[in-house]
């Protein structure tokens, strides 16, 4: 053995392992998503089955949940809305006075400016047959759905969001987005867009969360959503989303991906989101909860290496408990 070789020399003790390691998760790098149901009683709050310690919130559950993020430094949080109305067109998306709007109302009155409200941009919580657009027969109606989207967008800025998520995964949907705000004075409003969402398996909890299964029209969302045997799509669709004025661009699932965040984040000067989606919560929860695995370790690991690929802003159901640790 040569005499240089000895790694062990850096990693011997706390203090010289802390002084090269190269990579940190801050509190301030961190969104929480969070689901609010039309029609629950004030403080009632559902346990989500399939994602134990998430919760499906009313109004002012849903505020104590940002109350919390805030304390712990954590700058922004992602709301999902569950209607207690669905249609075909998926109208109460774009309700004024739907769970949305009322929602973000709510928490800037309550915390103002103390944190930074994302609102996903979707009609699959919303349509009674549980896409993200508006459908004929088998076939999803892509370009219908762009001023749906953008009338939500719309909708939620009026109310106050500071950041609109279109995670249908739609063509032309940012450019759409991005003309509405601007048109309405709503120019520093920011797109985060889902740019590069794979059709995945990993969504399975999200949709007992947010009540978005499909009763009609296609099996799955493999039309829209990226094949996950494909990278180079993944280029493209970053490249096109920044072309029509995302941003910030999102890498969806998180974990499964990385390679594609590391590409993305090496490729663009834009910031990179990941969102570890419910199925990567659900997998380190059940094994936590059957003694399988350190949740605390396996967490911070699993984030980790989220930031390590390049991500900047990381989406996590997590977030709370990764504060903690951090703190
Ligand atoms: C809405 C949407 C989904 C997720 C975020 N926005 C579900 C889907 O596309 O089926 C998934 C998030 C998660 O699994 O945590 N289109």
């Amino acid at each position: 053995m040569y005499p240089n070789t000895r790694m062990r020399r850096l990693r011997n003790n706390h203090r010289i392992r802390g002084m090269v390691s190269e990579y940190h998760v801050r509190p301030a790098n961190l969104m929480l998503p969070l689901f609010v149901k039309e029609g629950l009683d004030e403080g009632e709050k559902a346990e989500v089955q399939s994602m134990p310690g998430v919760y499906q919130h009313s109004l002012d559950t849903l505020v104590t949940e940002c109350r919390e993020a805030r304390d712990l430094g954590i700058p922004g949080v992602i709301l999902f809305g569950i209607p207690k109305m669905k249609d075909a067109q998926g109208s109460e998306a774009y309700n004024p006075q739907g769970i949305i709007p009322r929602a973000i109302r709510r928490i800037k009155k309550e915390l103002g400016d103390e944190i930074l409200v994302a609102c996903d941009v979707c009609l699959c919580e919303y349509t009674d047959h549980g896409h993200c657009a508006p459908i004929d027969g088998d076939q999803i109606l892509n370009d219908e759905a762009l001023e749906l989207y953008s009338k939500a967008a719309l909708e939620y800025a009026r109310a106050g969001a500071d950041i609109i998520a279109p995670s249908d995964m739609m063509d032309g949907r940012v450019g759409a987005i991005r003309r509405m705000l601007d048109d309405n004075g709503f120019k520093d409003v920011i797109i985060m867009s889902y740019a590069v969402k794979y059709a995945s398996a990993f969504y399975g909890p999200f949709r007992d969360a947010a009540e978005s299964g499909f009763s009609d029209g296609p099996d799955d969302r493999k039309s829209h959503q990226m094949d996950p045997s494909n990278f180079t799509q993944a280029v493209r669709e970053a490249e096109l989303d920044i072309k029509e004025g995302a941003d910030i661009i999102m890498v969806k699932p998180a974990l499964p991906y990385l390679d594609v965040i590391k590409e993305l984040a090496d490729r663009f000067h834009v910031p990179v989101a990941a969102y570890q989606v419910s199925g990567e919560y659900a997998m380190l929860k059940a094994a936590a909860l059957k003694g399988w695995l350190d949740e605390k370790e396996a967490m911070m690991e699993s984030v980790m290496s989220i930031r390590r690929a390049g991500a900047t802003i990381i989406l996590t159901y997590y977030a709370k408990e990764i504060a903690r640790v951090i703190e």
